[in-house]
């Protein structure tokens, strides 16, 4: 292992030490190269691959091997930061067996070095499964991708005394079962903040508030490259998708005006053999 690559250690010890951690999502090497660069701690091969690269309305249809073949690739890239692969929807849902396996091929195949499931005290024997084969696993509560047709909708969640409770309660017992980091999605502030200081390990939220120890992001957001929905939560740092266009059509005049390539891309070959051909 690299010496100063981000382990789950760091990131348990962040929250002893009142420090932040920060992550964003990656699905391919050269943004997780950048990512990386810039420093970020922890890279999250999110199933949001499913809506902002593959294009599906849900990350329901995103497989096992769609999650593989784009982890591989962010692998490559990251040198520093930690990196956290999803599980796919039904990969760790329908035996415990499976769901071993599943997490040993996505870090074996992959080199990444956690997975993360999403759901409470219903899994917990799962991700103790999971840790016993030497896998690090981070949780995730609240609103829940996954389970999308069972929450009704993507809504924020834990708003009354029943689903509050719920929540923070199957944070103590993910925590108990051993994950080391847990995921708030879409929770009120003071929720997440009450979440957050109840445990021993961070909780990095995302439309969760400032309360929580570390935050996470889509990329594609936080670059404004994805057209679709864009929720509350979501603070794009950048216009890429504007800043591309113009730049498509830049290339788009010049090509048509045969202004590129210019002479400084190109290659050139003598007279001689130039004249020795008929
Ligand atoms: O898939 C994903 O990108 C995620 C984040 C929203 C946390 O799970």
């Amino acid at each position: 292992m690299k010496q100063d690559k981000i382990t789950t250690a760091v990131i348990r010890q962040r929250k002893m030490e009142g420090k932040t951690v920060s992550m964003l999502t990656a699905y391919d090497y050269s943004m997780a190269r950048i990512l990386d660069q810039a420093g970020v701690d922890m890279l999250l091969v999110g199933d949001s691959l499913g809506n902002v690269v593959l294009g599906y309305e849900s990350t329901l249809p995103v497989t096992m091997e769609d999650m593989i073949h784009h982890a591989k690739a962010v692998c490559r890239g990251a040198q520093r930061a930690l990196v956290v692969v999803d599980m796919p929807f039904m990969s760790y849902q329908v035996s415990r067996s499976d769901a071993v396996a599943n997490a040993g091929r996505l870090i074996k195949e992959t080199g990444a070095q956690a997975v993360k499931v999403e759901g409470g005290e219903e899994i917990a024997e799962t991700v103790k499964a999971i840790l016993r084969a030497g896998v690090p696993v981070v949780a995730h509560l609240g609103l829940t991708p996954q389970s999308v047709h069972q929450l009704g909708g993507f809504k924020v969640q834990g708003k009354d005394q029943q689903t509050a409770q719920k929540l923070l309660d199957d944070a103590r017992a993910l925590t108990a079962a051993g994950v080391f980091a847990l995921v708030l999605e879409c929770v009120p502030e003071a929720l997440a903040r009450k979440v957050t200081q109840s445990l021993t390990i961070p909780t990095i939220g995302i439309g969760a508030g400032a309360g929580c120890d570390g935050q996470v992001l889509v990329i594609n957001d936080l670059l404004g490259i994805y057209s679709g929905f864009t929720p509350k939560f979501v603070k794009a740092y950048a216009n890429l998708a504007e800043q591309i266009k113009d730049a498509v059509q830049n290339y788009i005049y010049e090509v048509q005006e045969r202004q590129f390539p210019g002479p400084e891309h190109c290659f050139s070959i003598t007279d001689t053999v130039l004249e020795k051909l008929y």
